[in-house]
């Protein structure tokens, strides 16, 4: 995958808060996003870094990691969230890192939003390997939220497929979807239902 170009960057990084109140908005209306004080939050390419700060200032959750392949737009985040809370809070994490391959363990998070990175990721199937990827840091019963334009029905099928239950919501040219990982049946519960 390659970086943005300095005009991509330009374009991207001036947008306000808006599309991403917005954003949180449909989240808190859909009925399925539950951010408590307990909840960890992985934002993916996550550029300079205001949809992180918003989801942080409104649910105070245990953690956020803030995250972008590219390190330039972890450095446009360092600057943002100092500017604004003057210095970057113990649980707010900025972090490099490629979506396509996460380094965090399995079932680590219970939140993970990723507002138009997913076509970043390259062809089709690199788009399948990072949602595999997000599919295995999440908890049971967490949930993805993302806003995409491109593949969005294959998008939509992969993660039905890997067990999430989908929510979207068509807009003019992207869609934003609220994906529910299921929960595991345990071993047990398969035993009781099968006796
Ligand atoms: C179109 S911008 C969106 C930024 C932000 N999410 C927003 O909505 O304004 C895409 C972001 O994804 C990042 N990105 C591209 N490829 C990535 C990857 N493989 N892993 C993580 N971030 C990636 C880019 O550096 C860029 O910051």
């Amino acid at each position: 995958m390659a970086k943005m170009s300095p005009w991509e960057k330009f374009f991207v990084n001036r947008r306000g808060e808006g599309s991403f109140n917005r954003l949180i908005s449909k989240m808190a209306y859909s009925g399925v996003v539950r951010i408590g004080n307990s909840s960890r939050v992985l934002e993916l390419g996550g550029g300079k870094g205001t949809f992180s700060s918003l989801l942080y200032e409104r649910y105070h959750p245990k953690i956020v990691f803030l995250t972008d392949y590219d390190q330039d737009q972890v450095n446009l985040a360092r600057n943002y969230l100092v500017n604004k809370f003057g210095k970057i809070p113990d649980d707010l994490v900025l972090q490099q890192a490629d979506a396509s391959h996460l380094k965090y363990e399995d079932d680590s998070f219970d939140v993970v939003v990723a507002r138009m990175i997913l076509h970043h990721l390259g062809e089709l199937k690199d788009i399948y390997s990072g949602l595999d990827e997000i599919n295995r840091v999440l908890l049971p019963g967490g949930v993805f939220v993302y806003v995409e334009f491109a593949h969005k029905r294959e998008i939509r099928k992969h993660l039905a497929e890997l067990g999430f239950n989908v929510h979207f919501r068509k807009g003019l040219h992207s869609e934003t979807v609220i994906a529910v990982k299921r929960e595991q049946i345990s071993v047990e519960a398969k035993t009781n239902k099968a006796i």
